[in-house]
């Protein structure tokens, strides 16, 4: 059965001192915490996995990357393979987030080549999906859906499918403090969720967590974890302050 996700995506933010500091407040935050009906994930920039790993070490949290290469190792300047992480004690990693397809022009086609290398090193991969504001208003927003998860994981056995993590964060609500309401939300889920189905079967459908994000933040995530299939969050701006962090976490 599906579980309860929230992951902090940090993205590009924070001094090594502020990642440390932030860290160490937030294991000493979930302590106060009853977090056992979710699995928390903490994904810093790639210069911190070490600290947060360490720190995980002996706290209630999942160690996660932002990004992996779709090459295995060799000479690709700047980049990160899957079994470095996994040697970093890596256990999720974020693949597709849309600034990624932005501003580094990620396809489809490399998501799935990135997912492939992830769930060779037994790493659960979060793909993002998401339309941009222009895609909603032309009503196309299924559709660019609809290939982001096709293209994306549609390659994979019933087996790997099932290993897989889910994001669906409207561009429109990334950092804008404007939210998908629960009923968008919901809308985009359950339609994934059917797109799992109807590829696979209704128990690989079932097995998948599918998490929200854009905007998300300690006072509308109970809204939205309420909803039959948004099983968690994708945070980004309040994943870097510990206890709205841990308070979204406890949003079930
Ligand atoms: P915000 O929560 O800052 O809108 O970011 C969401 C996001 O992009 C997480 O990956």
């Amino acid at each position: 059965m599906r579980r309860n996700i929230v992951a902090g995506n940090w993205k590009m933010n924070k001094s090594f001192a502020e990642a440390d500091d932030l860290i160490n407040s937030i294991a000493e935050t979930l302590k106060e915490y009853d977090t056992t009906d979710v699995d928390v994930i903490v994904c810093p920039p790639y210069p911190y996995l070490e600290l947060v790993s360490d720190v995980s070490e002996d706290a209630d949290f999942f160690v996660g990357a932002q990004n992996v290469a779709k090459f295995d190792n060799g000479a690709y300047t700047g980049e990160i393979s899957s079994s470095m992480l996994k040697g970093m004690g890596v256990d999720y990693c974020i693949v597709g987030h849309s600034e990624r397809r932005k501003y580094f022009n990620e396809t489809n086609k490399d998501v799935s080549e990135k997912i492939d290398k992830l769930l060779k090193e037994d790493i659960t991969p979060i793909m993002c999906v998401g339309e941009s504001l222009e895609e909603r208003e032309g009503g196309n927003h299924f559709e660019v859906i609809r290939n982001q998860v096709q293209e994306g994981l549609f390659h994979l056995s019933a087996d790997d499918m099932q290993r897989c993590i889910i994001a669906y964060e409207p561009v429109w609500a990334i950092g804008t403090g404007k939210t998908a309401t629960k009923e968008q939300a919901q809308e985009i889920h359950a339609f994934i969720r059917k797109l799992i189905e109807e590829k696979y079967s209704d128990d690989v459908a079932q097995e998948v967590s599918i998490l929200y994000g854009g905007s998300c933040n300690p006072q509308n995530a109970r809204e939205l974890f309420s909803m039959e299939d948004v099983d968690g969050g994708l945070i980004g701006g309040a994943s870097l302050k510990a206890k709205d962090f841990i308070q979204i976490a406890c949003s079930f």
